[in-house]
């Protein structure tokens, strides 16, 4: 049985972030700086982690960053997870979040190392634009190349995450949803939300949902298609049934009150929300010698002072008390 919040929502997924460092500096998340700030721990100690929790019901692990590709020993680190069990016995649903400079060569490896999935971020398909948006130059070749090559490695169903946000790509939603066709590949737009480093997030940034599809409709009628409840994705296919696309709607229709998520930072904290004002250190209890035993109370204890929601756009928000290269996406 999954731990259990005090709403009642089961916590089954977890994030790891394997590094806080980003070869990117996307304009919704990054500033131009170059550093990491909070460091990284050895993989045996993300595979404790990750050992202890699948023993309370975790059954699906998502490795984050920064760019988690830029870590040496990543696949290695895959084939260790892959040898995990949930708690009733099953293999884990193993998935990676990453810009996809580096997947094209990464992308076979990490198959054959058991990683089930893999999302990409791509937040225009157009090389300039994608240029402006990242601050890389040369990116987007090689990210084009990266999602054919995890859709070949069989990585499938390999999804495409494209932040939206105003005056940099709501244009680019119609072609993205020729690409989904083209490509075979999930395209999921998401609502901007506070979480960058560059405070440039205000209501009107955000491309939210119900502009998104009626853009889309232009080009062709869709279908909505039903999702899980903890899902973070509203699913919909083309009328003619080629091309799936996804809308993630944290700030216009939010899905806190099914989320099944908690998050491992790089330097090993436990963040119960993207939105936390403080995180709980798990591998400062390790550090102390905790048995396996005394990780799972700590752990029931977090999840316990999970939030109920986070307060984006309300007059009390108040920021997280991390951005997103340093939390994981
Ligand atoms: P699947 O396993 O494929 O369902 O993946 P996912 O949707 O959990 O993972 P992904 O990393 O692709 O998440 C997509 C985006 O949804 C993230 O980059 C965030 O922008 C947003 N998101 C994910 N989890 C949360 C959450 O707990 N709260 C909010 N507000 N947004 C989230
Ligand atoms: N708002 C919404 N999504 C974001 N991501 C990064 N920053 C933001 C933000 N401010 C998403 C990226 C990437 C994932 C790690 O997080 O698209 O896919």
């Amino acid at each position: 049985m999954p731990l259990t919040d005090k709403f009642g929502r089961a916590i089954t997924d977890l994030r790891i972030s394997i590094t806080d460092r980003c070869n990117y500096k996307c304009v919704y998340c990054r500033t131009g700086n170059e550093g990491a700030l909070y460091g990284d721990l050895p993989f045996a100690e993300y595979l404790r982690m990750a050992r202890v929790l699948a023993g309370v019901g975790i059954s699906k692990i998502r490795i984050t960053g920064g760019e988690p590709l830029l870590r040496k020993g990543v696949v290695d680190f895959v084939r260790e997870l892959a040898t995990l069990r949930s708690s009733e016995g099953k293999p884990l649903d193993l998935a990676i979040t990453t810009n996809g400079h580096l997947l094209a060569e990464m992308a076979k490896p990490l198959k054959d190392a058991g990683l089930s999935r893999v999302t990409v971020s791509m937040d225009a398909v157009d090389p300039g634009r994608f240029a402006r948006i990242t601050r890389v130059s040369n990116g987007y070749d090689r990210v084009l190349a990266g999602i054919r090559a995890a859709r070949d490695a069989g990585l499938w169903p390999v999804k495409v995450n494209c932040v939206l946000m105003r005056g940099f790509n709501e244009d680019q939603i119609i072609p993205f949803g020729m690409f989904a066709r083209e490509e075979g590949v999930t395209v999921r737009f998401i609502e901007f939300m506070p979480l960058e480093e560059e405070r440039v997030w205000a209501p009107d940034t955000v491309v939210p949902l119900r502009e998104i599809l009626s853009r889309m409709k232009e080009y062709r009628p869709l279908v909505e298609i039903p999702h899980e409840r903890s899902e973070t994705a509203r699913r919909y296919r083309f009328d003619d049934g080629v091309g799936e696309i996804g809308i993630i709607a944290p700030v216009s229709h939010p899905f806190c009150g099914h989320c099944s998520r908690i998050r491992i930072t790089s330097d090993g904290k436990i963040r119960t929300c993207l939105f936390s004002v403080w995180d709980h250190d798990l591998h400062g209890l390790m550090k102390r010698g905790a048995s396996d035993g005394e990780m799972v109370e700590f752990i029931e204890g977090v999840i316990q002072r999970k939030e109920e929601r986070h307060h984006i756009g309300e007059p009390d928000f108040v920021p997280a008390s991390r951005t997103m290269v340093h939390i994981g996406g």
